[in-house]
C-alpha cells in the first residue's frame, strides 16, 4: 500500500500544478506554475486566457513532476485529477492530459474535488489526524465549514452567502494599489504588520456592527458588505478627487496600511466568530472531534492562524494547518486525496489508450 506512486493534477483556477506522492505520505516531487503575469496584467482570471495559459504549460509541468522524482509514467500507480469545482475550460485542461497519460500507460484514474483536496491534505501532514474532524476551508473562491465524518461523508455546517474571504483581501489588494504579481492576499498581510488594526472602523452588513453577520446565529460568511466598506474608506480618504475610486495613490502608506489591517482583523474576527460557533456544533454532533483543520490560500495568512489557534485552545481541540505551499493550490493534495480515494476503491478503469478524450 505505501509502495503506491501518485501523479495529481490541479487546473482548476490559474495555477497549473502537478505532483508526484508516495503511499507513506512521502512527497516526490512537487511542480507549480502560476499565471502571475497575466494575473497583475488584467487584475483579475479570465477562463479564456487561463485555458491558454494551462495549456501552454500542462506537458511541461508533468513531466517537470516526472524528472523531479526521477520516474517515467510506467512507474505510477495511478492518476489523480482535479474535476471540479472550478472553471469548467481550465479543468478540461488538467483532466484531458490525466486521461492521455493515463490511457497510453494503463493507468486508473481518479478524480478528486479540489475541496476535499483542500481538507485531506492535512491529513499527510499531520499523521495524527483521523475522521471525524472540522475543516475551515479558505481561498479565493470558497468560504466552507465542513465536518468530516469519513472519506467522502462531509456535512456542510457553512458557506458564503457572497464572496469568500481571499476575493476580499484580492479586491482590497487592488483598491490599495498594492503589488497584484503574486495574489492579493500576502500583500495585504504584510501591508497590515505596520497599520493599526483598531484605526479604521469598519460596520459591516446591516447592523453596523463589527462582525458581519453577527446577529445571524448561524455558519454561514458574508464578504461582499466588508469589501465595500474597504472600497468607500479609501474614497473618503482620497485627497484627489480626480483619481478613481479604485486607485489609491493619493493615500500615504500609513493610511494604505491602516486600511489593510483593520480589513483584516475584522475579516478574522468573522471566521474566528463562525469558528467558535461551528465547533459548538459540531461537538454536538460529533463529540470525538480533537482537530480544527484549516486550510485554503488564506489559510497561509499567520494571523489568520494564530486567532484561529487561540479560538481551538478554548475547546482543547488542535488547530492542523498545512505549510504556506501546501494551503495554496498545489498538485500534493490532488495526489494524496487520489491515494486516499483509491485505497477505498474509489477509481476509474485506464481510459482507452486511443481515444482518451471520448468523456467529452
Ligand atoms: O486555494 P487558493 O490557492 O485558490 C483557490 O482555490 O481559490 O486560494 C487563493 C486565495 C487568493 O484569494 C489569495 O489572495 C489568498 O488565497 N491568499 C491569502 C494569502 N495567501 C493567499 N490571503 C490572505 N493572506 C495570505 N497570506
Ligand atoms: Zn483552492
Amino acid at each position: 500500500d505505501d509502495d503506491l506512486v501518485v501523479l495529481g493534477i490541479e487546473t482548476s483556477c490559474d495555477d497549473t500544478a502537478a505532483a508526484i506522492v508516495r503511499g507513506n505520505g512521502e512527497i516526490l516531487s512537487q511542480v507549480v506554475s502560476s499565471q502571475a503575469d497575466l494575473l497583475a496584467r488584467y487584475g483579475g482570471v479570465a477562463p479564456k486566457m487561463a485555458e491558454e495559459a494551462h495549456s501552454q504549460v500542462i506537458d511541461q509541468v508533468v513531466q517537470d513532476a516526472l524528472d523531479k522524482a526521477s520516474l517515467t509514467e510506467r512507474e505510477l500507480s495511478a492518476v489523480a485529477v482535479t474535476i471540479g469545482p472550478g472553471l469548467s475550460l481550465c479543468l478540461r485542461v488538467g483532466v484531458q492530459k490525466a486521461r492521455r497519460v493515463a490511457g497510453s500507460f494503463n493507468l486508473p484514474i481518479i478524480s478528486v474535488h479540489h475541496m476535499e483536496a483542500h481538507a485531506l491534505v492535512a491529513r499527510l501532514i499531520e499523521k495524527e489526524l483521523q475522521f471525524p474532524f472540522l475543516a475551515l476551508l479558505i481561498s479565493g473562491g470558497h468560504n466552507l465549514l465542513v465536518l468530516a465524518h469519513h472519506l467522502g461523508h462531509y456535512t456542510q455546517l457553512g458557506t458564503t452567502i457572497d464572496d469568500a474571504i481571499g476575493e476580499a483581501f484580492d479586491k482590497t489588494a487592488k483598491w490599495l494599489g498594492l503589488d497584484m504579481r503574486k495574489s492579493g492576499g500576502p500583500a495585504v498581510e504584510q501591508l497590515a504588520q505596520e497599520g493599526d488594526a483598531e484605526s479604521v472602523r469598519f460596520s459591516v452588513g446591516f447592523s453596523f456592527r463589527a462582525i458581519p453577520m453577527k446577529q445571524h446565529k448561524d455558519c454561514n460568511f458574508s464578504y461582499a458588505g466588508l469589501k465595500t466598506q474597504v472600497k468607500l474608506a479609501i474614497a473618503s480618504r482620497n485627497i484627489d478627487a480626480k483619481v478613481p475610486l479604485s486607485c489609491a495613490s493619493s493615500l500615504d502608506r500609513s493610511s494604505r496600511a491602516d486600511i489593510a489591517a483593520s480589513f483584516q482583523r475584522v475579516a478574522v474576527l468573522h471566521l474566528e466568530e463562525r469558528c467558535e460557533r461551528a465547533v459548538e456544533w459540531a461537538l454536538k454532533i460529533e463529540p470525538s472531534i480533537k482537530h480544527l483543520v484549516v486550510s485554503g490560500g488564506v489559510a497561509s495568512n499567520q494571523y489568520v492562524r494564530s486567532r484561529l489557534d487561540q479560538v481551538v485552545q478554548k475547546y482543547s481541540l488542535q488547530l492542523v494547518c498545512p505549510p504556506p505551499n501546501l494551503c495554496t493550490d498545489n498538485g500534493v493534495m490532488i495526489a494524496w486525496t487520489g491515494i486516499e480515494n483509491f485505497r477505498a476503491g474509489r477509481y476509474d478503469s485506464p481510459p482507452p489508450a486511443n481515444d482518451p478524450d471520448d468523456f467529452m
